[in-house]
């Protein structure tokens, strides 16, 4: 949540900062701002909505400085406005801030500064936290640096921070601990961002801060001290990411550039990994962990939103083939307890960006007793990936999309591997079922790629249901993650009012609500449990409800019965998530831009919630 940005070295900063945070809008857009330093002193330029609102007010504006700093909102203390946006500057005007996270102690903290005679401008924590650092400059008479790392020492919370100072224009000064920082190392020249994708642009060399580290830029040159004034030595290395990754390539949306990479994603998830024809499944970065993983007697999945989705449709899949007990919690809920972690149980923590701070904290939680954790991370080097023991990443590529699609769809497929591979370690998969399923694997891309062709039929039925104001979605068995995955799409990215609930579960509750104007979404797929969740249908149909079937092709019982049907291929009732997600994406997709929604975007959200 919010991103940062900040260059330090021989180009324009402002152009430069301004693209870093288009880049970064995704993790949150409430407000804008830029700080600039140059001969005329330090310039704080802020804006209530998008960065494009931000460059109007800049319009007209002497810009020039080869030092400056943005920030992207998504609010936590302080609505959204332009006095809450960021860079905040110190009380004296000297001193500016950009920060991301949250500073929980900032009530405390702001009190005893309103006592020593602080007045505040903002409702924002960051600006106590700038105050503070400029407090204990004045009362120490220490360097900026020093004073960072003192005030640093006594704040609770998280943070990423940015500071630049008009004392010195060659000067950047950051620290992280629990929301994501990394500084591009370029000739001459320093980057700093939320993410790296503001800076790979300019250079492929980063160095991704750690936790309680404080890196100062100056006069060329980068040092990274702990908070206790201890020199490290700083890790360079090469980001794997190329600009087209993160470029919409000709779509309207980054939300369906995403969908239609999913054949490609899929495939690049399993790359290296799978090789059917010689029975052959390898996940390196567990390959130490196999047995333990294998001879677990509980595995406890941990996740939010859709990451959690992909841990439910996990649930089913470890059991059935690994004949291993599995729980899935949401992170949030999971850190606030007290959780039971047996010695042989252990933790898969699936998060696409690596940083949601309830997963991390999950980690953390199950850590101190003594679990041993794999992650299931896209972003690689992201804080998840490293708090974990072992792990593997999902290779998805860069989900720039608020809502989540092929990010859910590779996890999927990251985590059937895994539990393909302890079923096989452990004896209770036979040669044929694990070959069958790895070859079934490797022809998923091009299934995948059969539904995308079904899209424009897709479009059509959206049209029909863009002004619905409720939607329901049901499926029984691995397909009911896929129900409120489909829901949870269409509410976030639509604002329609959307339920996700096992097929079954619909007479005991919810049938009160069918009438004509409910749309109800099925996945009716020819599986186990299909004959059920036709009698489930029928009940739906009886009470007048609209049903749009997902079914499995050259299906016919269904034809007569729906509404409307939407044709996938047939794969193993195991695979059958990763096909039968791909239109309910569609059809969210197709709903929220005909009610003229902004996808990428949607109200509220952002893609990397660093806060609890
Ligand atoms: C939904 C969505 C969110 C995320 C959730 C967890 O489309 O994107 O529900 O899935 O915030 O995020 P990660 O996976 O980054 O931990």
């Amino acid at each position: 949540m919010c991103g940062i940005v900040a260059y330090v070295g021989h180009r324009e900063a402002c152009p430069l900062v301004l693209k870093g945070l288009k880049r970064l809008e995704y993790r949150g857009y409430d407000s804008a701002g830029v700080a600039l330093l140059n001969g005329e002193g330090l310039k704080v330029y802020k804006k209530k909505g998008k960065v494009v609102d931000l460059e109007k007010e800049l319009n007209g504006k002497e810009l020039t400085a080869t030092i400056g700093m943005g920030h992207t909102r998504w609010a936590t203390h302080g609505e959204p406005n332009d006095v809450n946006a960021h860079p905040h500057y110190a009380f004296n005007r000297k001193l500016a801030i950009i920060h991301n996270g949250i500073i929980e102690n900032y009530a405390t903290l702001k009190e005893n500064l309103i006592r020593k005679g602080h007045e505040f401008r903002s409702q924002t924590d960051s600006e106590v936290l700038i105050q503070f650092i400029e407090e204990i400059q004045k009362h120490t008479c220490c360097s900026l640096e020093e004073a960072v790392r003192q005030a640093l020492q006594e704040v609770v919370g998280a943070y990423a921070i940015v500071i630049m100072s008009e004392d010195d224009p060659t000067q950047l000064i950051a620290a992280r601990k629990g929301s994501p920082l990394v500084i591009g190392i370029g000739e001459g020249e320093f980057f700093m961002a939320s993410d790296a994708t503001p800076i790979i642009e300019y250079t492929k060399d980063v160095v991704y801060l750690n936790d309680y580290e404080v890196a100062v830029i100056k006069n060329g040159e980068l040092k990274v001290t702990t908070l206790d004034n201890t020199q490290t030595t700083p890790y360079i290395q090469k980001v794997e990411l190329e600009l087209e990754a993160i470029e919409k390539g000709g779509f309207d949306h980054f939300m369906l550039k995403e969908i239609f990479e999913q054949p490609r994603s899929i495939a690049d998830s399993m790359r290296g990994r799978v090789k059917a024809d010689a029975g052959h499944l390898v996940l390196g970065g567990l390959r130490d962990y196999l047995d333990q993983l294998a001879s677990s007697q509980r595995i406890v999945i941990v996740g939010c939103g859709t990451s959690w989705h992909a841990g439910l449709v996990a649930e089913y899949i470890f059991e059935e083939l690994a004949r291993i007990p599995v729980e899935v919690e949401y992170a949030s809920e999971f850190r606030y307890r007290n959780p039971i972690i047996a010695e042989r149980d252990v933790v898969i923590a699936i998060s696409q960006s690596g940083e949601t701070a309830d997963t991390l904290a999950a980690i953390e939680l199950a850590k101190s007793k003594g679990a041993t954790i794999f992650g299931v991370c896209n972003v690689v080097g992201s804080s998840i990936a490293r708090a974990t023991h072992a792990g593997a990443y999902t290779h998805a590529g860069p989900e720039i999309g608020v809502a989540s699609t092929k990010a859910f769809t590779a996890q999927v497929t990251v985590l059937t591997l895994m539990a393909l591979a302890a079923a096989k370690r452990k004896g209770t998969i036979s040669d044929t079922l694990f070959r069958q399923l790895l070859a079934e694997l490797e022809a998923l891309p091009a299934k995948v790629e059969k539904v995308l062709e079904g899209a424009e039929r897709i479009k059509e039925i959206a049209y029909i249901f863009t002004y619905a104001r409720n939607f329901i979605y049901l499926g029984r068995g691995l397909n009911f993650p896929v129900a409120l995955e489909g829901a949870l799409k269409l509410k976030e990215i639509s604002y329609i009012h959307a339920e996700g609930y096992p097929a079954a579960e619909m007479k005991h509750g919810p049938i009160a609500l069918i009438d004509e104007d409910m749309p109800v979404v099925f996945i009716a797929t020819k599986d186990s449990s299909y004959e059920k969740v036709v009698s489930n249908i029928q009940e739906v149909k009886a009470r007048k409800g609209r049903v749009i079937a997902i079914a499995t092709e050259g299906e016919t019982q269904l034809q007569n019965m729906v509404d409307f049907v939407i044709e996938i291929p047939k794969v193993h009732d195991i695979l059958m998530p990763l096909i039968s997600v791909i239109p309910l994406q569609l059809l969210a997709y197709y709903v929220a831009v005909m009610r003229g929604r902004n996808v990428d975007q949607p109200r509220n959200l952002a893609k990397s919630v660093t806060v609890e």
